[in-house]
């Protein structure tokens, strides 16, 4: 054993329903270090974190802390220990202000109980200054961005002094300069002696930051070790039990005739001058870096902002749309970013989140047919691989990714001639992103026409026909998918580079 062994998970058993999500699992995680927990979608990752967060009881097996076993029978008792859990689906109040998440459950108090709420506001504006966070306290946590939500999360692990601090996928909402931000706020805290457990799908990070790692198989321990010894592939080879190959996905074929066009689509503030050209059995992407106006460009084409002017053509014909409702009518489909808030149903089962928006393929003489749903379930269960043993368990049972997939599955089978995907493979794992981009690439050979939006450069690289970069609302370039390389997109997105001619 080591001097620096701080925290040591032995033997840790858990099933849910009778199904084992972790056989015997064996973790060790030292003082000051930065541990990256890595492991396919439904690998079990976040379920031994709730069990050392005291959220899940293991069936059997032990926690030692410095050495001492310790039982974490709820998530008090793992805060007490010095544990802070940021949760990969962010468990803020929306209705509460930002200060109130921040203390809540253990809110200051003067000598007669009242709420000393300016301290409170003092300190947290202090505790989000070091992280270099520019929001007034006082603020509902409701009107903030997702990631201002993650930052708040680890402002409140700071607050509490926590010892080691688990980052459940901290990153998939962060703009780049955050996640910069993040990681040297990450090394400060491990020169300060304390752990951080880090999970996360982006490999790269890995390398970056972490100085340890284990992985989990279907829950089961494959291996621990030094990042610094291991390459990407080896890691990944690990976590998958197979090579996968980084090469383009795409294949060139003839398209068919132009599906969509957008000239001139201006939004005052947020983009501007957009013209492009989407056409039939095309995949189209675009890249860019936080702020660069994507998102609520194709917001805007599906009819959620309606203060937009310039053109949108589909099959020829100019379209107005000023409700989502017009879109799904034009043939458009979008599958949003951020699963958790504009995606899913929590209550609802897995196999509903899947048939909800396309409920007419399932009904006959007026009556939904459980078993047209389930034998469609079925189908993408075995399409996408969705990691489910029980489709009428609710769709927040399922891990991170698998839910991901249900909601790409719930598009593929709303059958719309056009589809954007807003951040497709936000925490999907290595091995999952190839399936999703090959029913991608098999929707474009359909004749669908495609549309991806990804903060990830070698994601559209891998499976567009087509790249745009945007920048402050503007398209800078525009490339064939083989001709883009990872460095002229960067140009192009962090402005030091524009085309000089007209993008049209
Ligand atoms: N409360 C629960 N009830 C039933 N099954 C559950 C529950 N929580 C997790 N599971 C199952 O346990 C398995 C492991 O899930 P877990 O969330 O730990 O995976 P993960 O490694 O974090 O994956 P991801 O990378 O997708 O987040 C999955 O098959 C999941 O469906
Ligand atoms: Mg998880």
């Amino acid at each position: 054993m080591t001097q620096n062994l701080y925290i040591t998970m032995e033997n840790v058993k858990k099933s849910f329903n009778g199904v084992p999500v972790l056989k015997n699992v064996n973790l060790q995680i030292e003082k000051g270090e930065i541990h990256a927990l890595l492991g396919e979608n439904g690998a079990g990752k976040s379920t031994l974190m709730n069990i050392l967060g005291g959220v899940h009881q293991p069936d059997s097996g032990s926690i030692y802390i410095n050495e001492k076993e310790v039982k974490m029978t709820n998530p008090r008792i793992s805060q007490e220990q010095g544990i802070s859990f940021i949760h990969q689906e962010l468990n803020m109040v929306s209705d509460l202000k930002v200060y109130e998440n921040m203390y809540l459950g253990s809110e200051l108090r003067n000598k007669v109980g009242f709420l000393k709420v300016e301290e409170m506001c003092r300190q947290t504006h202090e505790i989000l200054a070091r992280l270099g966070v520019d929001i007034d306290p006082k603020e509902y946590v409701r009107n903030l961005a997702t990631s201002y939500k993650q930052l708040i999360e680890i402002s409140k692990a700071l607050l509490h002094k926590s010892t080691v601090i688990i980052m459940d996928e901290p990153t998939t909402s962060l703009a780049e300069h955050e996640v910069n931000r993040l990681f040297e706020l990450m090394k400060n805290l491990k020169k300060s002696g304390i752990s951080i457990i880090y999970i996360s799908h982006k490999l790269k990070e890995i390398k970056e930051v972490c100085d340890r790692y284990t992985v989990l198989r279907d829950g089961e321990m494959i291996k621990s070790g030094n990042v610094e010894q291991e390459d990407l592939d080896t890691i990944t080879k690990l976590m998958v039990g197979k090579s996968i190959s980084q090469n383009r996905f795409v294949h060139e074929h003839s398209f068919g005739p132009v599906m969509l066009e957008v000239n001139n689509l201006t939004s005052l503030g947020l983009f501007k001058n957009i013209h492009f050209k989407v056409k039939k059995g095309e995949i189209v992407g675009f890249t860019g870096l936080a702020g660069d106006g994507r998102t609520e460009l194709f917001e805007s084409l599906f009819g959620y902002r309606k203060k937009y002017t310039g053109e949108i053509k589909i099959n020829d014909q100019l379209i107005k749309i000023d409700h989502p409702r017009k879109a799904v009518e034009a043939g458009i489909g979008l599958v949003p970013k951020d699963r958790k808030e504009n995606a899913i149903i929590k209550d609802l089962s897995v196999i509903h989140n899947m048939s909800l928006s396309s409920i007419g393929n399932f009904e006959k003489s007026g009556f939904i047919q459980d078993n047209i749903e389930r034998d469609k379930f079925q189908y993408y269960k075995e399409l996408l691989n969705i990691k489910v043993h029980n489709p009428s368990i609710t769709i927040d049972k399922l891990s991170g990714g698998n839910q991901q997939k249900v909601i790409i599955a719930k598009w593929l089978e709303v059958g719309a001639d056009i589809l954007i995907f807003d951040n497709p493979t936000q925490g999907i794992d290595v091995g999952a992103k190839q399936e999703i981009y090959q029913q991608i690439v098999a929707l474009a050979e359909q004749g669908k026409s495609v549309i991806i939006l990804s903060s990830e450069a070698p994601e559209v690289m891998r499976i567009c026909h087509t790249i745009n970069v945007m920048y402050q609302g503007e398209i800078t370039a525009r490339f064939k998918g083989e001709e883009a390389t990872e460095e002229e997109i960067m140009h192009y997105a962090t402005g030091s580079k524009r085309e000089a001619a007209k993008i049209g």
